[in-house]
């Protein structure tokens, strides 16, 4: 069982500057191509505007890093709801870089897409198998909706117990947006350098108190091949923080 990491910080501000601090030396240390696989939802809203300015701007090595999504829901490209355009207006159009890889819902279903993404992941790996001592990821996001979930790994899906697909299509989601999703699978997640959770606000207390008193929740299966860390802010740490 791998133990995670737990940083708490006082806040949201402090979540984003500690999560940029954190995504700069793993590009930092990164030798040639680099892959960071993002999170959706609005945490790290905070975190992608930040590492647009100084001197993260200057830090990061733009132009080596490929950028993925751990899950996308199925809406419009220029929907406030879609993950990518949450990243783009926040990050990904204000800066170089050597790859952006959106997952394509806008051309086909939850499962035909959920295919494609997961032959051009395989296609940038270089294999079809993940292999632990060469993660496919220098970095993977993380988020947690109050409900426990992680990327667009329900409560209760069958989606949690995929064991050899990297990439699955979610018809229906266990949280709003209720769209249909595609979300990467444990396995896929898990082949990472670093997988950071990045946790805040007082609607994650539940299911962090829910996690810490044992409950399976999908956030709590997630596992990195690499290091694994949460950074949580007192909000969602609960009143001692
Ligand atoms: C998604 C996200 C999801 C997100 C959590 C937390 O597409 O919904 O990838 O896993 O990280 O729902 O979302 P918030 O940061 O908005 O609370």
């Amino acid at each position: 069982m791998q133990r995670a990491e737990r940083i708490v910080v006082a806040d949201a501000d402090a979540l984003a500057l500690a999560a940029a601090e954190r995504l700069a030396r793993r590009a930092a240390d990164a030798q040639g191509p680099i892959a960071i696989c993002l999170t959706g939802g609005s945490t790290p809203r905070n975190l992608y505007r930040l590492l647009t300015r100084q001197p993260w701007r200057g830090a990061v090595p733009w132009s080596r890093i490929h950028w993925f999504w751990g899950d996308e829901r199925f809406v419009p490209a220029d929907d406030e709801r879609s993950n990518a355009a949450m990243a783009r207006a926040a990050l990904l159009d204000h800066v170089p870089a050597a790859g952006v890889h959106p997952i394509p819902v806008a051309t086909c279903g939850p499962d035909e897409a959920a295919r494609l993404y997961e032959d051009g992941l395989k296609r940038f790996y270089g294999a079809d198998r993940l292999d632990p001592a060469r993660p496919l990821f220098d970095l993977v996001l993380m988020g947690m909706g109050g409900d426990g979930h992680t990327a667009s790994l329900f409560p209760s899906a069958p989606a949690l117990d995929e064991d050899r697909r990297w990439v699955v299509g979610v018809p229906s989601a266990g949280l709003a947006p209720f769209v249909p999703r595609v979300t990467l699978t444990f396995p896929a997640l898990a082949s990472s350098r670093e997988m950071l959770f990045l946790v805040s606000g007082a609607e994650k207390r539940d299911a962090l108190a829910r996690i810490d008193a044992g409950e399976d929740l999908p956030a709590a299966r997630a596992r990195s091949d690499g290091t694994l860390v949460w950074l949580i802010d007192k909000a969602a740490c609960g009143a001692d923080g």
